[in-house]
């Protein structure tokens, strides 16, 4: 259990701000098993790397547990952020978000206004660039939202940690700039004026003006919040697995070549484009599967619970560990090695519980589909329109967030200089 108070907490940031966090979770399994008792950000946490048990954790909520994350977060995020709203409201939230991103996709103008933002963002490309950045470019107030980002593992004292303040400063911009756009989308909304994107659809929800202003500007706080890093960390990850994985890069650009040389030169992507891209999905998954771009699902039990012969009390911090699930070889053969083929036709059958990179339950990850679609934009782009190389060596790292050492330099070029 650590030192008084700190517990473990030290142990678990310098072995996740290493490229390789493995042995803090097992050496522990080693000696306790899948589910043990450590203490970490201040308080007694049950660590599960079951994957029934996190999948038990995660379909209960709500009734067993409860969404808890660091206080910090949730301040960031706010109050009503879809990550911290419970119950009914919660529900009629996500419910609305996932149906909105599916309509929008398969049926509305998403999928090409996606696509055109990512050729208008790689046209202001340098020969030299950092991935990791450019992955970020395509957002307004990009700045503030990486303030907050930066904030979200901080100490929440304002007179000691300079990127907590920084955070709250962020925060509150954006806030006031999203505040402005509701106040004018509501007028235009009451003279019969309705526009097709989330926040059309969540006004027309409720013409009766029951959710306030307030609610709405943290709920699209918190979706942009919550698709910002971790997509664009997806995406750069994706390019140094592929760039290291000389025949899985030819692999892929045979399919997007395939798919390019079917289209007009400039022609936009649409939805059965998306759907044919069978192995870039598989890179997809295997990308997720080994970046674990979120390693760790935080929940609070709401009684005393009976798991596995244990009594977890009432109150406790739960922490479902996707990542040591996901790099377990007993559920993926030699899990350390990125292997994008192991997701193709009955190669590997994983259990449903086992791979959950969007988590599950209640709280699935409404972006789930509208992420691997703009990894998919994005990775065509690139491949039909680039060639590149690393710039410098760059290392994994998964504290505060997952990403690399050096953002990822790479060099490019444009393969066809006419195109
Ligand atoms: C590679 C990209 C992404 C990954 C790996 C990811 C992963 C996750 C995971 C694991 C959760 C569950 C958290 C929990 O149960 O407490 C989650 C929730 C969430 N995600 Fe994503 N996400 C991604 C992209 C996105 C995008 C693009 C959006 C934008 C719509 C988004 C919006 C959200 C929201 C709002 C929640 C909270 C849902 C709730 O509590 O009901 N995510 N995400």
């Amino acid at each position: 259990m650590g030192l008084p108070f700190i517990g473990e907490t030290l142990q678990l940031i310098s072995a996740f701000k290493s490229d390789n966090p493995e042995p803090f979770t097992d050496e522990r399994v080693g000696r306790f098993g899948p589910i043990f008792l450590t203490h970490l950000f201040g308080e007694p946490t049950i660590y599960s790397v079951d994957p029934e048990v996190n999948r038990f954790i995660l379909n209960n909520e709500g009734k067993l547990f409860e969404s808890s994350y660091p206080s910090i977060i949730a301040y960031l995020h706010g109050e009503y952020s879809l990550l911290l709203m419970k119950g009914n409201l919660h529900k009629k939230m996500h419910s609305l978000t996932v149906n909105f991103t599916k309509s929008a996709l398969t049926r509305g103008r998403l999928l090409l206004d996606m696509d055109r933002l990512m050729l208008f963002c790689m046209d202001s490309w340098s020969p030299k660039l950092l991935l990791l950045e450019e992955t970020k470019k395509a957002k307004n107030l990009r700045k503030e939202f990486l303030l907050i980002v930066e904030g979200f593992w901080s100490i929440p004292l304002p007179f000691f940690s300079i990127s907590y303040k920084r955070a709250v400063k962020a925060k509150t911009k954006v806030v006031e700039a999203l505040k402005l756009v509701v106040k004018e989308r509501r007028s235009a909304r009451d003279e019969g004026e309705r526009k097709s994107d989330i926040l059309g659809a969540i006004l027309d929800e409720k013409a009766d003006d029951e959710y306030s202003d307030e609610m709405i500007v943290d709920l699209l706080v918190s979706l942009m919040l919550a698709g910002f890093e971790t997509t664009s960390s997806a995406m750069t990850l994706a390019v140094k697995f592929l760039t290291e994985s000389p025949l899985a890069l030819a692999q892929l650009k045979e399919e997007q070549e395939k798919i390019r040389d079917q289209k007009g030169d400039n022609e936009l992507l649409v939805w059965n484009d998306y759907k044919s891209m069978s192995f870039t999905q598989c890179v997809i998954s295997e990308t997720l599967r080994i970046s674990n771009i979120v390693g760790a699902i935080f929940r609070r039990t709401l009684s005393d619970i009976q798991m596995n012969g244990y009594t977890i009390p009432k109150g406790w911090k739960v922490l479902a560990a996707i990542r040591g699930v996901h790099m377990n070889d007993e559920y993926f053969k030699d899990a350390q090695s990125f292997n994008p083929w192991r997701w193709q036709g009955d190669a590997e059958m994983t259990p449903a519980n086992v791979f959950i990179p969007f988590g599950g339950g209640p709280r699935l990850c409404p972006g789930y589909e509208l992420s691997r679609v703009s990894i998919s934009i994005f990775l065509h782009r690139l491949i039909t329109k680039y060639s590149w190389e690393a710039a410098e060596e760059d290392k994994l790292v998964f504290f505060p967030l997952t990403g690399t050492q050096k953002r990822y330099p790479i060099n490019v070029r444009p393969r066809n200089p006419s195109v």
